[in-house]
């Protein structure tokens, strides 16, 4: 069974760096890829909201066991989860999303607003509607001359 699990943490310390954000990826990644997780990562202002998809043993053994336990975040607070019948990011092992200067072609305060609004909107109704809105406005802005 495909299930889609949405939470939100605060980085430890506040403010990783680019390094700290690369390390974090490339090993969540390679067990993303072996465990068949897809998923967004979005990191802003010392907090964290990521988005696992995959199948329901998958995902909830990664969320206890790897993230939960990783001394890099705090306050791990799950919002959502919820049965899918297909994945939104069935070509990303864990995309990412950070602030400008992590050379993300999308301004800081979008991903502010964005964060927001997939945590509020995952308290009540599955994730796909903000994600499939979401990913066609990312999409385009990666497809952007002027990024
Ligand atoms: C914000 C955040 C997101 C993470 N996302 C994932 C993930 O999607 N998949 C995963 O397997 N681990 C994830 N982790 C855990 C670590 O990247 C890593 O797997 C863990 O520290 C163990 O890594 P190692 O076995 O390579 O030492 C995440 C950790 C943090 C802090």
């Amino acid at each position: 069974m495909l299930v889609e699990l949405l939470y939100c943490s605060v980085s430890v310390p506040s403010q990783l760096t680019h390094v700290d954000l690369d390390h974090i990826l490339a090993s969540a990644r390679r067990r993303n890829v072996a465990e068949n997780i897809t998923g967004l990562l979005l990191y802003y202002r010392g907090e964290f909201v990521q988005i696992l998809e995959g199948e329901e043993e998958s995902v909830f053994n990664i969320y206890e066991k790897f993230i939960g336990s990783d001394p890099r975040h705090t306050a791990l607070n799950k919002v959502h989860q919820n049965t899918i019948s297909h994945r939104s990011f069935s070509e990303w092992s864990m995309g990412f999303v950070g602030a400008a200067e992590i050379e993300s072609p999308m301004p800081s305060s979008v991903i502010g607003v964005l964060m927001n609004m997939l945590t509020d909107s995952a308290k009540s109704k599955p994730l796909s509607l903000s994600l499939n809105a979401f990913v066609s406005i990312y999409d385009q802005m990666r497809k952007s001359p002027y990024r």
